[in-house]
């Protein structure tokens, strides 16, 4: 019997209804409309309203996906939910969304990769499918930044590139053997893991307490960013494993049709193209719409591409995305 191969059988997404623009953000802290633009791409996000959390999110984007792909919950064998922003420090949003669907005793995984974590689902995905393990898999991103940003003057660097949205995809065996993921590649470099992290509250050695009033108080709880050695990074490893998931399928970047770049930072995403000399046609952005929403991009942005005619079928569709780890990796699939 062959290797079966797997598929994005159907997508869904959810964001919330409430948008925060560059000029509201300019009314709580030193900021302005053109530099957020100017630096970022990003005009808009959004972001959740009191009765919305992660997992409620993840839920709606599942269903979404669940109904595109004509698959019924009880037909979804394992579930892995991406995500540095889970309603509790534990258990995983992954568990909430398997009761919440009603889905049997399945097993959840939740993952830790940040603005990769979509693209390492899918890989997981990928691999459970072709060794027959599971055959129809919900892979969700979620976040809930705008919990946890520094909304004042100190925070700026960070709190304006991050918005709120669920992304999720059924993967499932592929009944069209031309179609489906060719190729997964990730990685990971701990060297700088620090330079993009919320490491408060935490159990790392030489704390009393997980968390501390002088944690709060002293703004240590937010996440920090060195913004620049990220933005380098990124450029750097994003070509890269590009070029490797399209080396190891003999192809080369004339062959892809769309490319869907993490949506962290749209002068990142237009040197990334630039380096490999990939036309602007020929990828798909919408950070300028909902910031950078972490595990949620690739989904987002892929459906909003396939919605508008610019991913159709027996097209060749690639996925990057690069994060705090540092991690990062590629898909390759054809559509
Ligand atoms: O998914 C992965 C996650 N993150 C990323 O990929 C982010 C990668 N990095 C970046 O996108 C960019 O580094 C940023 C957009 C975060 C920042 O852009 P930058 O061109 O690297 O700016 P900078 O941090 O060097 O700051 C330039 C100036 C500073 O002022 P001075 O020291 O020149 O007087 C900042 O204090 O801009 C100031 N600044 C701001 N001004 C207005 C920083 N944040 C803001 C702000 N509004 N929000």
């Amino acid at each position: 019997m062959s290797t079966p191969r797997a598929r994005i059988l159907g997508l869904g997404t959810f964001v919330p209804a409430r948008t925060v623009t560059n000029h509201d953000l300019a009314e709580v802290m030193e900021t302005s409309h053109d530099w957020i633009v100017e630096r970022s791409g990003i005009e808009e996000r959004h972001w959740v309203d009191a009765e919305e959390g992660n997992y409620t999110m993840g839920v709606k984007a599942a269903r979404a996906a669940l109904a595109d792909a004509g698959v019924d919950a009880s037909e979804i064998d394992c579930i892995v939910y991406a995500t540095l922003s889970p309603d509790y420090f534990f258990p995983g949003c992954g568990v909430l969304v398997q009761r919440e669907l009603g889905i049997g005793h399945v097993p959840a995984f939740d993952i830790r990769q940040q603005c990769s974590g979509f693209i390492y689902g899918l890989q997981m995905a990928d691999v459970f499918i072709r060794a027959g393990q599971y055959r129809k898999i919900l892979v969700i991103g979620g976040e809930v930044h705008s919990r946890g940003l520094d909304k004042t003057t100190r925070g700026r660097t960070v709190s304006v590139l991050f918005g709120d949205a669920a992304g999720a995809a059924v993967v499932g065996v592929s009944d069209d053997p031309e179609a489906g993921i060719l190729i997964t590649r990730v990685h990971s470099d701990g060297s700088d893991a620090e330079c993009l992290a919320m490491q408060y509250p935490g159990m790392a050695a030489g704390r009393d307490s997980y968390v501390t009033h002088d944690d709060v108080e002293s703004g240590r709880i937010f996440p920090n960013m060195e913004g620049q050695k990220v933005f380098k990074n990124a450029v750097k490893r994003m070509p890269e494993v590009i070029q490797e998931v399209l080396d190891a399928q003999g192809l080369t970047v004339a062959d892809i049709d769309m490319l869907i770049p993490h949506q962290a930072n749209l002068r990142i995403n237009e040197m990334v193209a630039k380096q490999i000399g990939i036309d602007a046609s020929r990828v798909h952005n919408n950070i300028q719409k909902y910031g950078n929403t972490t595990a949620a991009t690739i989904p987002l942005c892929l459906s909003e591409a396939r919605a508008e005619g610019k991913v159709k079928k027996g097209d060749l569709v690639c996925l990057v995305a690069f994060g705090s780890g540092f991690t990062w990796g590629s898909v390759l699939m054809r559509w």
